[in-house]
Formats: structure tokens, C-alpha cells, sequence
């Protein structure tokens, strides 16, 4: 078996695969990440056939509908998952061929409906049903504690003392346990009665995780994240320093067409000195008007260098083909003392 361990902020993500046949699957992989899946599978010379997520993760962005996009292989998920671009819905007791390898799956709802543990000879993949030390939470969408407990006492640590076990999450750096471990100390599992371990449940705090809405959006419709939308328009687009552009103001260079995209009230208050005002949301709209020479160079800005970015990457699909980003923004450039001019364009 080759087996590669991906940790990222708490997100433990796995890549297997049978070292007879190169035979590959990833498990729980994280959007972020996605360029390093891809780096180590070519580098263990392994070929991703199953893109996995053990369930609908509510705190983490999920590079499967990506991955599924760039590698035609699909995604895997328990039956009950809502993402309407599941390929491949997988119930319990069903296995996986991965070359001489079988991944098997063990329905454990409980953080979620559809949570799912993996059983790869002698580990387990237990996604949030099982972290180490602790369990997934019951009280984030299609939580149930009192399912939690069945899938753990009747089914996760029923199995094999000696397995390993390897959680979707991990936030103290270890990187596996064993189900014998978990059983003599996890502090959640010594409250063996239904009502104990509701009770325990029902009463963690806990605060919700950040980008909770973003996350469910994404993962239950395939929809991209926002930090994905800009990673695309960031990789269409030449960006330009701020140094660069006050060397040119310096040289009185006007060959440069400089293109603020806040909104009104803004550009008013203060502006870069030469800028013309075009705001984002009326770009599409305008541009003709406005920007009559697709030849011409042309610096975007915003405030804070995000909004610039999408729309040079806008300006480009245009027509564009000289549409650059100003790396940074209003807001970095006020901050670092340079001139500015103020009021209506002229
Ligand atoms: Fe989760």
C-alpha cells in the first residue's frame, strides 16, 4: 500500500493507492491543496481513480467536484449525500477496487446522515464519526447524536482494537490512533449510556465553525468558492507593483490608462491621481463607451486589490488582451503615504 498523509489546518486528507497496480483514491481532499494531491500521486507514480469525501463537510472547502472536473474520475459519497454531482453513490457494506486494495464502506451517520468510515486493511478512515481523542459534532445540519452513538458503540468500535484509525480531522498535529486507544481513553466514549453520550453532545458550546454557510454552499452544489473565483481571475491576469505605477505618474507617462473600479462615493473621497472611474458592477455595461481602444494598457484598482483582480480578468475576456491588476489597492496605497486627488472625475 502507498499511503500519503495530507494535514492543513486541522484537515487531514488521504491519498491510497495499491502499489501492485498504481491504483489510487483520495480521501476527504481540501480545495487548497489540490496542486499537492496531484504532485504526490505523480510522484508515487499513482493514478487517482476515486475522489472521496467521507461526508458533507461544513467547515472545510472539498477539492472533489475540482479534482473530478480535471481527472474524469468520480466523486464517491455515501447514497444520502445532497451533492447533486456524486458519480458514484456508495451504501453500507459495499467495497471499492482499488487494484488489489478494498476499501470498504461502513455507514455511520451521526455528525452527519451521510458520514461515512472506509476500511482499508489495517486502518480505518473514520471522517468525523471518530477524531482522535474526541467525535464529530452532532449539532451542524443532519446531526444526530443519538445516531452518533449506535454508528460508534454498534459499529466504529465494534471493529478490530488494533486498527488505526485516521480521522478527516485532527487539530493537535498527531496523524493516527487505534481503536483500542480511543476506547481505553477518549473521553467522549467512556459515557457508554445513549443518554450520557446525548447529554455530552447536546452540551459541547461549540462555536460554529467560520465559513460555515460558504462551505455548505459549495460542497452541497459544486458551486465555487469565493477564494476559488479569485485564484482563477488572479491566474488570467499580469499584475503591476505599486512602485511601478508611481515611477510612471513620476515619468508623467499617460500611455497607461488608469481604470478605478470602486463605487462612486469613493473614487470621490480619494483616488490615485489621473484614475478615471469606471465602478465594477457597471463595467460589462459601460465598457464601450468608456474604454474604446481594446488595445490600451489598462491598470485596474479597488480598495484592497480583490474586486480589481476579477475585473481585469473580466476586462481580458473583453477583449482586453493589455488588462492588468494593480497589486494592492486604495487602501495600501493611502497607507503608505502616497498622493492622492480627490472630487468628481473631470
Ligand atoms: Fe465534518
Amino acid at each position: 500500500m502507498i499511503f500519503e498523509q495530507v494535514a492543513v489546518g486541522g484537515c487531514q486528507s488521504y491519498l491510497v493507492g495499491c502499489s501492485h497496480t498504481c491504483v489510487a483514491a483520495l480521501i476527504d481532499p481540501e480545495i487548497s491543496q489540490l496542486d499537492r494531491y496531484l504532485a504526490l500521486a505523480s510522484r508515487d507514480g499513482l493514478r487517482i481513480h476515486f475522489l472521496i469525501d467521507t461526508h458533507t463537510h461544513a467547515d472545510h472547502f472539498s477539492a472533489t467536484q475540482e479534482m473530478a472536473r480535471r481527472l474524469k474520475v468520480p466523486v464517491v459519497m455515501h447514497q444520502q449525500a445532497p451533492a447533486p454531482f456524486v458519480d458514484l453513490r456508495v451504501g453500507d457494506g459495499e467495497t471499492l477496487l482499488l487494484g488489489r486494495l478494498r476499501l470498504q464502506v461502513l455507514h455511520t451517520p451521526g455528525h452527519t446522515r451521510d458520514s461515512v468510515c472506509l476500511l482499508l486493511g489495517d486502518r480505518v478512515f473514520t471522517g468525523d464519526t471518530l477524531l482522535i481523542g474526541a467525535t464529530g459534532r452532532t449539532d451542524l445540519p443532519s446531526g444526530d447524536p443519538l445516531a452518533l452513538h449506535d454508528s460508534l458503540f454498534n459499529r466504529v468500535l465494534k471493529l478490530d482494537p488494533a486498527l488505526r484509525v485516521y480521522p478527516a480531522h485532527d487539530y493537535k498535529g498527531r496523524s493516527f490512533s487505534t481503536i483500542g486507544q480511543e476506547l481505553a481513553t477518549n473521553p467522549r466514549l467512556q459515557a457508554h449510556e445513549r443518554e450520557a453520550f446525548v447529554d455530552i453532545m447536546n452540551n459541547l458550546n461549540l462555536t460554529m465553525p467560520t465559513h460555515l454557510t460558504e462551505a455548505l454552499r459549495t460542497n452541497m452544489s459544486g458551486g465555487k468558492t469565493v477564494a476559488q473565483m479569485l485564484a482563477e481571475a488572479a491566474a488570467k491576469v499580469p499584475f503591476y507593483s505599486m512602485d511601478a505605477l508611481v515611477e510612471q505618474l513620476d515619468r508623467g507617462d499617460s500611455t497607461l490608462v488608469l481604470l478605478d473600479v470602486r463605487e462612486r462615493e469613493a473614487y470621490e473621497k480619494a483616488h490615485i491621481p489621473g484614475a478615471r472611474l469606471l465602478p465594477r458592477g457597471q463595467l460589462e455595461l459601460r465598457v464601450n463607451q468608456e474604454l474604446p481602444d481594446p488595445t490600451q494598457r489598462i491598470l485596474v484598482y479597488c480598495e484592497f486589490g480583490r474586486i480589481s483582480t476579477l475585473a481585469a480578468a473580466t476586462l481580458r475576456e473583453l477583449g482586453f488582451g493589455r488588462a492588468i491588476a494593480l497589486d494592492g489597492g486604495m487602501d495600501a496605497w493611502t497607507a503608505a503615504g502616497r498622493p492622492v486627488s480627490a472630487g468628481p472625475q473631470p
